[in-house]
């Protein structure tokens, strides 16, 4: 694609402590290879521990890496920048690859005593926040992890999860750091919507998903115990909101199961399938906007 033809965008990539700082490189050569549908504009802002997992070597000529003595240095008197306000003014979105779990507990309680946790929390809401928790399993699976991850969900910030594989220290379980072609997809995202849903989707394009623990699905005929051969609830996620839904996929059919949607006060009660049996459907489910 030719670059006058691309959009222009501007992206901080914050990095902090964890090992898998080590694909900053990569995810860089991705945003800024000619194929890239847009063309980015980089700075990087790491924390002292997210140092010690790159060389500055492998960041190619043109991005600027920002630190915290950086901050410190450019302020001396009145009218001189502000450097964790004038990051956040200056780009249009802002991803923290990786996340690891001491910068996840400090975003979460509002602690802010780095650059990157200063340019997070100064980070205008309308624009998009993206995360990528990154840790051992021990860790992640500590109540906490989920509770913080809930709560900047919630305040508006795209989480990129994290996903399962054998980490660095040789263990195997959830917590590693998404795949880099996965972030720079939901980079990509925030600007170029993806291809439309399913055309058996049940929520219609005007429809608006909400969040997800306000769905319940009631399986009436204990669908998954007793059909084997149905198959499982797979959880999906809006790339452009980052919120959550799931799709069902059910073969052969014969047993309604029942969506309850919740819109506040109000209930609103669907059967899946309608009438017929179907063979094979895909239902998209989400909690939508309250009907009109
Ligand atoms: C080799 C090594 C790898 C680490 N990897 C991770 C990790 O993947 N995730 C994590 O949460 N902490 C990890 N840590 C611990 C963090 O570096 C530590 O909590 C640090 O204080 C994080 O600081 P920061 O959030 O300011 O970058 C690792 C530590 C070491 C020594």
């Amino acid at each position: 694609m030719n670059n006058s033809t691309k959009l222009n965008k501007n992206i901080i990539i914050g990095c902090t402590g964890s090992v898998a700082t080590v694909k900053l490189p990569l995810l860089i050569k991705m945003l800024l290879d000619c194929e890239c549908p847009i063309k980015f504009v980089i700075k990087i802002v790491v924390t002292e521990r997210a140092k010690h997992f790159f060389d500055s070597k492998d960041i190619p000529l043109g991005v600027q890496i920002f630190n915290d003595e950086d901050e410190w240095k450019m302020w001396s008197k009145r009218g001189d920048p502000v450097l964790h306000i004038d990051l956040g003014k200056w780009a249009d979105v802002f991803v923290i690859a990786p996340m690891d779990a001491n910068s996840l507990a400090k975003f979460a309680t509002g602690i802010c005593d780095n650059l990157l946790m200063c340019t997070a929390r100064a980070w205008e809401p309308t624009k998009p926040l993206l995360f990528c928790p990154a840790m051992n399993t021990k860790m992640y699976d500590h109540p906490v992890t989920a509770e913080q991850i809930g709560k900047l969900k919630k305040w508006g910030y795209i989480e990129i999860p994290s996903i399962s594989k054998e980490l660095v220290c040789g263990d195997t379980g959830v917590g590693a750091m998404a795949e880099v072609q996965t972030i720079y997809q939901q980079i990509l995202e925030c600007f170029i919507p993806p291809p439309p849903p399913s055309p058996h989707s049940l929520i219609r394009p005007s429809e608006k998903i909400v969040a997800i623990d306000e769905i319940q699905i009631e399986d009436n005929r204990d669908l998954k115990r007793n059909h084997p051969e149905q198959k499982d609830i797979v959880a999906e996620k809006n790339t452009i909101t980052g919120e959550e839904f799931y799709e069902h996929e059910i073969e052969k059919n014969d047993c309604p199961i029942n969506i309850t949607r919740s819109y506040g006060q109000q209930q609103q009660q669907t059967q899946f399938p309608s009438q017929s049996p179907v063979d094979s459907t895909n239902i998209y489910m989400g909690n939508t906007s309250a009907p009109q």
